[in-house]
């Protein structure tokens, strides 16, 4: 979910719509706004998107603050009574909330058994309580230091009171929240981009804070109601990085501008004298820790897959990767010295945040690779890799995907060299053919869309297949048709198809293969005679220099090592075109996020 929130002169409308439309790819099932002005407040929410929620808004409504949400569901289904804001019992107090409150029953069981509840989520616990502790106190600010320190759980809220045109109350537990400075008007949101048509000053809130905001003034407290002291600072997005230009879609742009990240990464990690440059820091946990081990979720956790392969084929250091998720629960026998690495996009994915929090506490170090500067996992951990792909809207992660592989390249040799280990591989070198080699895959976007209609037409499925480094992207590119395109997909290692998944091999079932690995193009081209003799309809994607006459598909030729980040782009590009021709939406596909901000 989103928040955002407006303080100032100007008309809140369009300033809250706008934000909400910045923070949707945190979720889009439904939305609300709610509105302070001379009437009292104004609530407009839907079940659905912020396009929907524009038409629902009442244009002759005028007001000078108000806040709003968009919401991906946890508890209680996508529905207008579920819609953030919630107001409490008396309709004095109006909220938004990210995150999730862990011991919400306990809340209601112990202070508010007399409220009647009109949602099934979490958050009314919260504007509920707010209210109770106001009954008491009488005042506004201590209510909700009252009531935030009750709880456990993640958030990041905005509250409005009826009684007071002046303020809006925020605070943040776990979830992302910064507070962006203007003159005469401050807003609050849960990325900048939502604001960034505002300002580009911002204050960072840290966990258990709560905001005052005002026009004219912001002030920091925690939850004793003692004032804090904060810097601002300056954000570097810039608005036109998160806009479509030409593009009918997000996914398409980003899957474009992976050359161009490429060449920024050679750029940030370089030296002027062409060597690799990185922080000291990070080269010196790498050297010496003796077992890494790589958190991550989805998309990024595939990147970790190949990511152990670099590091382990160059630098030496064995390394095991985890699903940040299953980590906390199955905690593996740590090494002695071990450094983890943080593999997210966003930087805000909370379960990967549940890990780094408990390995901080374990006293580990680690290290955060991520495409946001400043976002949670970057700021709590030791030290942090920054990706330089710009904003990435597209739910379904690309150029970020590739710009994580080229980091852990470049990481990888890092670490080899600063360990002495002789080296023939040059990252920059070789990720600069990479470069080209991705701008020749961007041009055939022709020749992609009509393997799109000879293979996945109509198909309810579909199997990747691959070999060593291959079966990782094998499982990515899985990820990305099923996550936009509706169609069930699996990515299957080579050799493991035949002991049991086989069984779903009927005439006419795609399975595509990659084989991009010179020691494995015997053993998949195998693989594919297996299936292709049960029927399968298969469409073999293979690196120049390893192909034969009947694949469908060849990649230039780059080193071996970094075939993934040249053997995903036409993966990627499958997906986008089996979701186009299918009808789906692209860039928001149903029931995801992109950046989940709860375990
Ligand atoms: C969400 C998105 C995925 C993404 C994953 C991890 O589930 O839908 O596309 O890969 O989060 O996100 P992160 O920002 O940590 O890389």
């Amino acid at each position: 979910c989103g928040i955002v929130g407006y303080i100032g002169q100007n008309d809140t409308k369009e300033i809250l719509l706008n934000g909400l439309e910045k923070l949707e790819y945190r979720g889009y099932d439904s939305a609300g706004i709610a509105m302070l002005n001379d009437n009292g407040i104004n609530l407009f929410k839907v079940k659905g998107r912020i396009a929907a929620l524009r038409q629902r808004v009442d244009s002759s409504v005028h007001a000078t603050m108000g806040i709003g949400h968009t919401r991906w569901a946890t508890h209680g289904v996508p529905s207008e009574e579920n819609a953030h804001p919630h107001q409490s019992a008396s309709g004095r107090f109006t909220l938004v909330h990210n995150g999730v409150i862990e011991n919400y029953q306990d809340i209601k069981r112990e202070y508010l058994q007399a409220v009647d509840f009109v949602s099934e989520t979490d958050t009314e616990v919260i504007v509920q309580l707010v209210e109770q502790f106001f009954a008491e106190t009488n005042d506004t600010a201590k209510s909700f230091r009252k009531a935030m320190s009750l709880l456990k759980g993640s958030y990041a809220i905005g509250l409005i009171d009826n009684e007071d045109h002046d303020t809006l109350y925020v605070a943040k537990n776990k979830s992302p929240l910064l507070v962006g400075l203007g003159d005469g008007f401050n807003v609050v949101a849960s990325d900048a981009m939502a604001t960034l048509k505002e300002t580009n000053q911002y204050l960072e809130i840290h966990d258990q804070e709560i905001v005052l905001v005002n026009r004219n003034f912001v002030e920091v407290q925690n939850l004793n109601g003692k004032v804090l002291e904060r810097q601002p600072f300056t954000t570097k997005i810039d608005a036109s990085d998160i806009e479509k230009g030409t593009y009918s879609h997000f996914m398409l742009k980003e899957i474009d501008e992976q050359p161009f990240v490429m060449r920024k990464i050679i750029h940030e990690y370089q030296t002027e004298n062409n060597e690799l440059k990185l922080d000291a820091n990070v080269r010196q946990a790498m050297k010496v820790c003796d077992r890494i081990y790589i958190i991550a979720a989805g998309t990024s956790y595939h990147a970790g897959l190949v990511g152990k392969e670099f590091i382990e084929k160059l630098a030496h250091i064995p390394v095991e990767v985890h699903i940040a998720s299953e980590f906390s629960y199955n905690m593996p026998l740590l090494s002695e010295k071990p450094l983890f690495i943080f593999i997210s996009q966003s930087g805000e994915t909370a379960d990967s945040r549940a890990v780094l929090v408990k390995i901080k506490e374990l006293g580990h170090p680690a290290l955060t690779i991520t495409n946001v500067p400043g976002s949670t996992l970057s700021r709590e951990a030791d030290y942090t890799l920054n990706l330089y792909a710009g904003p990435e809207i597209a739910v379904a992660s690309t150029k970020a995907y590739t710009a994580q592989l080229a980091v852990l390249a470049i990481l990888a040799v890092d670490t080899a060299k600063a360990k002495g280990l002789d080296l023939d591989f040059d990252p920059l070198q070789e990720l600069a053919i990479v470069a080209n080699a991705m701008e020749v895959l961007t041009d055939q976007k022709e020749a992609i869309e009509d393997l799109v209609r000879e293979y996945l037409g109509t198909t309810r499925n579909a199997f990747f297949i691959g070999r060593s480094t291959d079966y990782h992207v094998c499982m990515e590119g899985a990820l990305k048709l099923k996550e936009i395109s509706y169609i069930q997909a699996e990515g299957f290692a080579g050799g493991e198809l035949k002991h049991g998944t086989i069984a779903l091999i009927e005439e006419g079932t795609p399975v595509i293969a990659l084989a991009s690995q010179d020691n494995v193009n015997y053993s998949i081209r195998g693989n594919v005679q297996e299936v292709v003799a049960r029927g399968a309809n298969a469409l073999v994607i293979s690196m120049k220099g390893l192909e034969q006459d009947t694949d469908a598909f060849v990649i230039p030729h780059v080193h071996e090592l970094l075939t993934p980040l040249v053997s995903v782009v036409p993966l990627q590009l499958l997906a986008y075109y089996a979701a186009l021709h299918r009808d789906c939406d692209v860039d928001k596909p149903r029931n995801l996020a992109k950046s989940v901000t709860v375990e």
